[in-house]
């Protein structure tokens, strides 16, 4: 259901990202993948494109902490393809200290501000391409996140597990008001715990704790299952787990607040809201 589409993966170089670019090359999607590092970046796209043997594998480059890139890629896609199917807001990071060159807290930058932004610039191409999908990649984290929009508002955000769960949460409400928002137009959108997964992200070491960790390939399934399946097909506004729709937070289900954190997030980002 793929053939012909064009599906872009964000933090497809590794982990559930580029398990995922190879699961929609492997359905002869025409694939975006973007990643910010040139080397690791063209590394990945050549696997793919010799394991999935689908030629149309493009590499993007973009630093995801730097709004500037993220307004330069949505041109780039715009210009370069003219359409979009699929777009798998994927990359992640768990920062415990560091603020990036905007002066934002880095893991809210990369978990939730670029793909608030990169998906409100796209937002057109969706939907002059639907039936499109957006599939955002949140985490079980969500549910001890909490969002303080003052603390947002004057750049006060936390770093490590509080900036994490909360950016995690954010991706959850953005996802869900931005269903809200697309009602009868085609294009859906969905987010997603993929489960513990033994991948990068985890700067602890992973001797201990692979054993009782997913792989790659089965952390990707659901996010793959959300990109592509005619399952889910017209579903949007959801939570998945394990390719089963779930209840998220109880914060997370709070239309108003999604409504202040989508016109607070807007104006970080310079959108009009
Ligand atoms: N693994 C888990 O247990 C788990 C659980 C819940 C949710 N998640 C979520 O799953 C998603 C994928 O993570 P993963 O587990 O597959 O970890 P991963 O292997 O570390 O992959 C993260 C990807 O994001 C990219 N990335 C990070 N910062 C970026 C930036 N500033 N600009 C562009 N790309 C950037 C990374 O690029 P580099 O390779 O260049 O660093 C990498 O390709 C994340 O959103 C994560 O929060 C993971």
């Amino acid at each position: 259901m793929l053939e012909g589409k064009t599906c872009l993966v964000t933090g497809a170089n590794s982990g559930l990202g580029r398990e995922t670019a190879l699961a929609l090359a492997q359905m002869k999607a025409n694939v975006v993948m973007v990643c910010r590092n040139k080397g690791r970046g063209d590394a990945a796209r050549r696997e793919i494109s010799k394991e999935s043997g689908n030629e149309s594998v493009d590499l993007l480059l973009c630093d995801l902490s730097s709004l500037a890139e993220v307004r330069t890629l949505a041109a780039e896609v715009r210009n370069r393809y003219g359409k979009l199917h699929v777009l798998v807001n994927n990359a992640g990071v768990f920062s415990f200290s560091g603020k990036t060159d905007d002066g934002f807290e880095t893991t809210l930058a990369v978990d939730y501000l670029a793909p608030f932004l990169l998906t409100n610039l796209l937002l057109d191409l969706l939907k002059t391409s639907a039936p499109s999908r957006v599939v955002n990649v949140s985490s079980v984290a969500h549910f001890s996140g909490h969002i303080d929009l003052a603390g947002m508002e004057k750049n006060e955000t936390p770093s490590g597990w509080g900036g994490y769960s909360n950016s995690k949460l954010a991706l959850v409400m953005f996802t869900y008001e931005l269903a809200r928002r697309l009602q009868g137009t085609g294009v859906t959108a969905n987010c997603l715990h993929p489960g513990g997964v033994a991948t990068n992200i985890w700067k602890v070491p992973t001797a201990l704790t692979r054993p009782f960790l997913k792989s790659a390939k089965e952390g990707a399934e659901t996010e793959i299952y959300l990109a592509s399946s005619p399952e889910v097909e017209g579903v949007s506004g959801k939570y998945f787990e394990n390719k089963k729709e779930k209840k998220s937070s109880d914060e997370s289900y709070d239309e108003s607040k999604a409504r202040e954190l989508w016109d607070a997030t807007s104006k970080i980002v310079g959108l009009s809201a």
